[in-house]
């Protein structure tokens, strides 16, 4: 009897509470996270997916209207048309990182007051929503949300499209890290007016009282009520980073990594590998997206092609197939040549190859194409 060989990427989610799908901007992380939700339904779990920035038309696929932050259930007659079966269920969401930031302060805030102080801060709204991090933040803030609720066995995370793929992993333990911090410390030790002089002592304080007299906007005295509102937050904050970065160590998480064939997100796909090993976080397996795949038929080259099709075509028509059926077939002697590549890189032997599909992927049964594909693979 033969060893048995390397389990298919799927199987290897069973038991997972936590999904992670990670990898460069582009390469098809939010269709696959979808996809790989949808396989999952099909195990009999409940799943909830949190995607972010999903193209416009796989949402509306999805059910999700324009405030999907809380989990929508697909229709079960939907699913049953994908062959997905109670007790398997899929709900899915967009992450809205003004909402969940706003939550957070709530949950966080130990009274009505405190709540209200940071939410109504002039400077919170542009803090909290500022593009860059806050993805990176509330994704983990909301992954830790969907994990407790009960009606969900498994979560399964897209992340941001950020330059930095890997930031949201220690987004939780930076802002934690940031309100720890001495320099955040020592002014909230201060008081208000000892935070304001303090703060105009040091060299910023100067470019902050010309941007004052410029704006009219009082940065420095807005900034020091700022943090005396986040105060009693902090320990808050810090205990939230703890259980995140517990969520993301778990044994139950699964990190998978989505790349395509092309050198630029195989080269950042074996980054976030690596990155990975060195912090200690469990990989899982290899997805590369829109892969060409090999034309069907029989093997044949394009001078072969051409001479069966001139009799129909002409020559000169003929002649333009078979050199496009060549360029074909050499585009996927090449792609799969990078997933090996990056499959021994990386270290999985059995990677998820998913195809190219015809159209974009922004319905169901095209998201189950790529579900299937996921599943072959
Ligand atoms: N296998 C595929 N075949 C064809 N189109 C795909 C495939 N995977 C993703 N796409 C399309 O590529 C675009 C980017 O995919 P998306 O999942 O939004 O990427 P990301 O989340 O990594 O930025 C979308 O328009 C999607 O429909
Ligand atoms: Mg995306």
């Amino acid at each position: 009897m033969s060893a048995p060989g390397p389990v298919g990427l799927v199987a290897r989610l069973d038991g997972a509470r936590v999904v992670v799908c990670a990898g460069p901007g582009g390469v098809g992380k939010t269709t696959t996270a979808a996809a790989i939700g949808l396989a999952l339904a099909g195990r009999g779990r409940r799943v909830a997916v949190v995607t972010i920035d999903p193209a416009r038309r796989l949402a509306d696929a999805l059910g999700l209207g324009t405030l999907a932050n809380d989990p929508e259930r697909v229709a079960p007659d939907r699913l049953a048309a994908l062959g997905v079966e109670p007790p398997g269920e899929l709900w899915a969401s967009m992450l809205d990182p003004q909402r969940t930031f706003d939550g957070l302060i709530a949950e966080l805030s130990p009274d009505l007051a405190t709540r209200e102080r940071v939410l109504t801060n002039p400077l919170y709204r542009q803090i909290s929503g500022a593009a860059g991090g806050s993805h990176e933040f509330t994704a983990v803030a909301r992954l830790h949300d969907l994990v407790a609720d009960e009606r969900f066995d498994v979560v399964v995370l897209d992340t941001p499209p950020s330059r930095n793929a890997l930031d949201f992993l220690d987004a939780p333990d930076r802002i934690a890290g940031f309100l720890e911090g001495r320099a955040v410390q020592a002014l909230l030790g201060q008081g208000r007016t000892g935070i304001a002089a303090r703060v105009a002592r040091r060299g910023t304080g100067l470019a902050l009282s010309a941007l004052q007299r410029l704006t009219g906007v009082d940065v420095v005295r807005d900034l020091a009520t700022f943090f005396e509102a986040l105060g009693p937050l902090t320990a808050g904050f810090s205990a939230r980073a703890v259980a995140v970065r517990a969520i993301l160590r778990d044994d139950r998480t699964r990190f998978v990594v989505v790349s395509g064939p092309g050198p630029l997100p195989s080269a950042e796909a074996r980054f976030f590998r690596e990155h990975l090993r060195t912090v200690g976080m469990p990989f899982t397996g290899l997805i590369v997206n829109r892969v060409e795949a090999v034309p069907a038929g029989p093997e044949r080259d394009g001078a072969a092609v051409a001479a069966g099709l001139s009799a129909v075509l002409g020559d000169a028509l003929a002649a333009k197939v078979g050199r496009t059926w060549d360029e074909h077939r050499e585009r996927a002697a090449r792609d799969a040549e990078a997933v090996a590549e990056l499959a021994t890189a990386v270290g999985d032997p059995r990677p998820a190859v998913v195809a190219a599909l015809d159209g974009e992927v922004f319905d169901l049964p095209a998201l189950a194409a790529v579900r299937d594909q996921l599943l072959a693979g």
